[in-house]
């Protein structure tokens, strides 16, 4: 599996993982209120979302900085192949 497609399904991963984590605030706090680890535990998959997805955005324009071939420019999404 190359890096692009290993990324892309850890981004995939991690947003079930976070939503979990969110969901779990919400049923938890109906309870009363939550440890302080249970509240910020959407944090740490957030900040790998962010980084997985910053690099998935940024991809197709580094394909194109690096002169990528013109296949890779007309359809233009280069992270999406399977
Ligand atoms: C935190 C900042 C985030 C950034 C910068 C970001 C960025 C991106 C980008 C650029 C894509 C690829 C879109 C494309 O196909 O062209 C993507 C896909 C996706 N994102 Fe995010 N995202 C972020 C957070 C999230 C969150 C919070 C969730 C859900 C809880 C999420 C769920 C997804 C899913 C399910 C996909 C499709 C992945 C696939 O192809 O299987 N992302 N994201």
């Amino acid at each position: 599996m190359n890096w692009n497609k290993w990324n892309r399904q850890t981004h995939r991963w991690l947003s079930i993982v976070f939503t979990a984590t969110v969901a779990a605030n919400f049923a938890i706090r109906a309870q009363g209120t939550p440890p302080d680890w249970v509240t910020y535990s959407p944090l740490p998959p957030l900040a790998l979302l962010l980084f997985s997805g910053l690099y998935m955005f940024v991809l197709p324009y580094a394909v194109r900085w690096r002169g990528g071939r013109a296949e890779s420019r007309a359809d233009s999404q280069p992270g999406m192949r399977t």
